[in-house]
């Protein structure tokens, strides 16, 4: 029997309503599996633990994580808390402490969800965006002078390197080889950005000649946005840096119907540290504590997760689940119109995993 080493980090806000329904998942899938376990630890990291002890993680947190199999992560955010410094302070830190340079978000229109494109056939839009999530304009680099006076001045410093762009063009070319369209769109903005984007369009043609069989074509991303609209079947997997991904796949999962729907993953393709695994919406303090989050999100990326860990009979037996409960309206959080609860789109989907484990699991 194999033990999965899982950390959960539920973060701020709604996260801490769905990562214990993420876990709740999990667990249904391991007490019908003979073939795998997990052992959870949990961490209390986030706003909470920055009032008590004045940082968002402790300074040898990643040690802590170093030796686990996967990370699920819910948010981090908190209104009383500049919002730079719960992101550097937790999320990036992790994402950038592991190197985890490839951050994947799939999306499609799933079953039973009202998605804005009218003219939208569902199976016209099923993208995976993959986000440079190491450098770029999330670097970190750059400063501030003059502070308070009139020639006060302010540089974020955008950072691209050879080798940070190759690979992660190298994963998202071997991602679109591995789907059924073997089709990239790689993001630029080279017109305006001659320096970077120049640099990352000349490794794009010469990382696309390892893979002949990979279509591809390059478009700007402000027309990138409209094309997404207009001509979604046109697009499938999609290549970007950091901060145009962030956007675009606000946009991919608006688009999709629900940004309480999309997962990502923060991953280390080389698996020298342990990925890291989270819905994409943020902590929507709104409703937080009142178990109206959507955890559907979160139970994706428990799919992504599994995938990872080599666990496919696993992976799609939770996409099944997911897809049956949102096929049914009468299992809709608020974010899609209806007013389900977070345990009871957490109950339905443990129960799919129950009723069905049996030839899923032993597949
Ligand atoms: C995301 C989020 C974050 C980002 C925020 C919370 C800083 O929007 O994961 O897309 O911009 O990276
Ligand atoms: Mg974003």
């Amino acid at each position: 029997m194999k033990t999965y080493r899982i950390a959960t980090i539920p973060g701020d806000g709604i996260g801490k309503e769905v990562v214990p329904a993420g876990r709740q998942a999990l667990e249904a899938l391991a007490a019908r599996s003979d073939a795998f376990r997990f052992e959870f630890e949990n961490f209390d990291w986030g706003g909470d633990y920055y009032r008590q002890h004045g940082v968002m993680m402790p300074a040898d947190g990643l040690d802590a994580l170093r030796d686990k199999d996967a990370i699920l992560f819910g948010s981090a955010g908190d209104p009383h808390i500049p919002d730079h410094i719960t992101l550097w302070g937790l999320r990036l830190k992790i994402c950038q402490g592991f190197d985890q340079y490839a951050n994947v978000r799939p999306t499609r229109i799933l079953p039973g969800i009202d998605a804005p494109l009218k003219r939208c056939k569902p199976a016209d839009l099923d993208w995976v965006i993959v986000r440079e999530n190491s450098e770029g304009e999330y670097a970190g680099i750059g400063g501030r002078a003059h502070q308070g006076h009139p020639i006060e001045v302010a540089t974020d410093v955008s950072i691209m390197t050879r080798a940070g762009v190759e690979r992660v063009l190298r994963f998202a070319f071997r991602l679109a080889q591995s789907r059924p369209r073997k089709l990239l769109t790689v993001i630029t903005k080279s017109n305006a950005q001659r320096h970077a984007m120049v640099m990352w369009d000349e490794i794009a043609l010469q990382v696309s000649r390892e893979f002949p069989d990979v279509k591809w074509d390059k478009e700007l991303v402000d027309a990138a946005t409209a094309r997404m609209v207009n001509r979604p079947a046109s697009l499938d997997t999609i290549v970007a840096t950091n901060l145009h991904a962030d956007i675009l796949s606000d946009l991919a999962a608006a688009l999709a119907g629900s940004l309480g729907i999309a997962p990502t993953a923060n991953l280390d393709p080389e698996r020298r540290y342990p990925s890291m695994f989270e819905p994409i919406h943020g902590s929507a303090f709104d409703i937080m504590g009142k178990g109206l989050a959507n955890p559907v999100g979160t139970f994706w990326s428990v799919v992504m997760m599994l995938e990872h860990l080599g666990e496919t009979g696993a992976a799609k037996l939770v996409m099944n689940a997911i897809e049956q409960v949102t096929a049914n309206p009468s299992l809709h959080t608020g974010d899609l119109g209806g007013n389900a609860t977070t345990a009871q789109v957490t109950d339905a989907v443990c129960q799919h995993i129950a009723a069905h484990a049996r030839p899923a699991l032993a597949a």
